[in-house]
C-alpha cells in the first residue's frame, strides 16, 4: 500500500535541492521550492533550466517537455506555501541545528498525512525524525550529486519509519527513474561511510606533504580508475558537507580513524568550500581551474 504522490515540497535550493525539483518535475510531479535565501530559489530555477536545456541539446529531452516541466515548478516564498504538499524533501545545510528549526516550522504548517523526507548525507534519521511530530511518516531518501546525472538514491528508515511510508518513498524513487538501495541508520549511511574516508585520507595525503593537488588526483583517475580525483570530488560535493559528514562518522562512531583532516577544517574556516563558492582544492576563477596547493 502507498500514499499517493502529487505535490513535492522542497526545503533548501541549493545543488541538491535544485536537482531534486529537476528529477521530479520531469516525471510530473508539481514541485514547489522553497530556500530561506529567495535569491537561491530564482538561481536554483535558473540551474534547472539551465541543465534541461543542455539535455535538450544533446537529444535526451524534447523542448516542449522542458517547458512543461519548468511550469511545475513553483517558487515557494515561505515555508507556509508548502502546506498543501503530499511529501516534502529537505535538502538545506548539513546542520542538525538548522534542519531540526526546519522541522520545527515545518511540522505545523503541513497536512498531517503529509510524508517528511530529508536528504541529510550522514545525520541519524531516527534522530531527526524524533524531533518531528510525524517518526512514522519520515524517513531518508539520499539522493547523489548532481542528481540528474547520478542513478542512485539511498533509502534510509528511521526506526519508527511505517511500512507504508518506506513502500510510497520507493515508489516515487523508482518513478524518478533512479535505483535504489537501501541503507541501514547508522552515521553517513553506505556511499558516504565509504566515500568520505577515502576524501578525508586524500586531504591528509596533502597535508602531509606526500603529493600535491595535482599529484593525488591524477594518481586516483589514472590509478585507481577513479571519473574525478578525490579533491576534485570533494570540490564538487562541498567541503562543508565533507566537514559535517566527517564529523557526524567522528563523534556517531568514536573511532579516531575518522578524524577530520585539519587542512579540510582550514579550508572550510576560509570559506573556500568548493565549487560552489568558486575556490577550494582548486580555484575554480580561473579555467581551466588552478590547484591551490
Ligand atoms: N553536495 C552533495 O554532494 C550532496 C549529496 C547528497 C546529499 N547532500 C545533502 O543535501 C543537503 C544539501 O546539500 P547541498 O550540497 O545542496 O548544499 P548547498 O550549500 O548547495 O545548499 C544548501 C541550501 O540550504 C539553504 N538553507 C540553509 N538554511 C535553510 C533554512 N533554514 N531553510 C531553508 N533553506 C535553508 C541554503 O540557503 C542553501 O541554498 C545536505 O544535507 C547535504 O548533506 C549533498
Amino acid at each position: 500500500m502507498t500514499a499517493t504522490i502529487r505535490t513535492v515540497g522542497i526545503v533548501g535550493a541549493g545543488q541538491m535541492g535544485s536537482g531534486i525539483a529537476h528529477v521530479a518535475a520531469l516525471a510530473g510531479y508539481r514541485v514547489e521550492l522553497y530556500d530561506i535565501s529567495p535569491e537561491r530559489i530564482e538561481a536554483g530555477i535558473a540551474t534547472v533550466s539551465g541543465n534541461m536545456a543542455r539535455q535538450v541539446s544533446s537529444g535526451k529531452l524534447e523542448e516542449r517537455a522542458r517547458q512543461e516541466a519548468l511550469g511545475r515548478i513553483a517558487p515557494a516564498r515561505a515555508l507556509n506555501d508548502l502546506a498543501d504538499a503530499d511529501l516534502v524533501i529537505e535538502a538545506a545545510t548539513e546542520d542538525e541545528t538548522i534542519k531540526r528549526k526546519i522541522f520545527a516550522q515545518l511540522c505545523p504548517i503541513l497536512n498531517p498525512e503529509a510524508l517528511l523526507a530529508t536528504n541529510t548525507s550522514s545525520i541519524s534519521i531516527t534522530r531527526l525524525a524524533a524531533q518531528t511530530d510525524r517518526p512514522e511518516r519520515f524517513i531518508g531518501i539520499h539522493f547523489m550529486n548532481p542528481v540528474p546525472v547520478m542513478k542512485l538514491v539511498e533509502l534510509i528508515r528511521g526506526i519508527a519509519t511505517e511500512d507504508k511510508t518506506f513502500e510510497t518513498a520507493r515508489a516515487f524513487v523508482q518513478s524518478l527513474d533512479k535505483t535504489i538501495t537501501v541503507a541501514e541508520d547508522f552515521p553517513a549511511f553506505i556511499v558516504n561511510r565509504i566515500l568520505l574516508p577515502m576524501i578525508n585520507e586524500a586531504i591528509y595525503t596533502l597535508y602531509e606533504g606526500v603529493g600535491s593537488v595535482e599529484a593525488i588526483d591524477t594518481a586516483m583517475r589514472l590509478g585507481a580508475n577513479h571519473p574525478m580525483g578525490p579533491l576534485q570530488l570533494a570540490d564538487f560535493i562541498g567541503l562543508d558537507t565533507c566537514l559535517s559528514i566527517m564529523q557526524v562518522l567522528y563523534e556517531g562512531l568514536a573511532d579516531s580513524k575518522y578524524r577530520p583532516c585539519p587542512l579540510l577544517v582550514k579550508y572550510v574556516e576560509a570559506g573556500w568550500l568548493g565549487r560552489k563558492t568558486g575556490r577550494g582544492f582548486y580555484d575554480y576563477r580561473e579555467d581551466p581551474p588552478v590547484p591551490t596547493r
